[in-house]
């Protein structure tokens, strides 16, 4: 039997990101596990308003999304806890300027430039629709038919309101191969 949890978005778990974007000639680094994807090429990001890191994405209409690693937690950890309003949050990672010239994190297997196409707020939230102008995918965890393997990736999920750091399970196998 069901017990009724309320009006929740249950969906957990989801991929924990990195979110980037430019500050002046460094980058600063959010923490976030509410992202989701939009048909085959755009994705939502969710963030809080007061964040540090809306104003500098609006700047530009620019941010960079990130995956996370178990070896990543500890600084991911901060990105999650310090506000680019009192701390500066560039040091944590290396990083690189893509294509797009937004910084992606060199440590993180798989990484994407955005182009924000529209905001749509809801309550306390500034909910960032994005193009996914490049992605990135680092060539240890590409398969042999030079696809994104997503195990190899390891990417950390995250539950809320939990706020446990999940690894990735098993691949049980392809869909559309199990219907009978
Ligand atoms: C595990 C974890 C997940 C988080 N997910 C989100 C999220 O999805 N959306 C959000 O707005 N903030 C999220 N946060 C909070 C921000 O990362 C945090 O408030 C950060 O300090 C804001 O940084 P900024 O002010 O420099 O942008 C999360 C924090 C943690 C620790």
């Amino acid at each position: 039997m069901k017990k009724n949890m309320g009006a929740r978005p249950l969906l957990y778990p989801l991929p924990l990101v990195i979110i980037g974007a430019a500050n002046g000639a460094k980058p600063t680094w959010t923490l976030v596990g509410h992202v989701g994807v939009m048909g085959y090429s755009r994705v939502i990001v969710s963030l809080a308003q007061d964040h540090f890191i809306n104003g500098l994405i609006r700047q530009k209409n620019k941010l960079s999304i990130n995956s996370v690693t178990e070896k990543m937690l500890p600084d991911a950890d901060v990105c999650g806890i310090l506000s680019g309003k009192d701390d500066d949050k560039s040091f944590l990672f290396d990083y690189t300027l893509g294509d797009h010239g937004l910084p992606i994190i060199t440590v993180s297997p798989i990484s994407m430039e955005c182009t924000v196409e529209s905001i749509y707020n809801t309550p306390g939230f500034d909910n960032f629709i994005c193009t996914v102008d490049s992605a990135y995918a680092e060539k240890e965890c590409l398969n042999s038919e030079g696809e994104v393997d997503f195990g190899k990736a390891a990417t950390v999920l995250f539950e809320f309101p939990g706020y446990n750091y999940i690894s990735m399970g098993k691949v049980l196998g392809k869909g559309k191969t199990f219907a009978k």
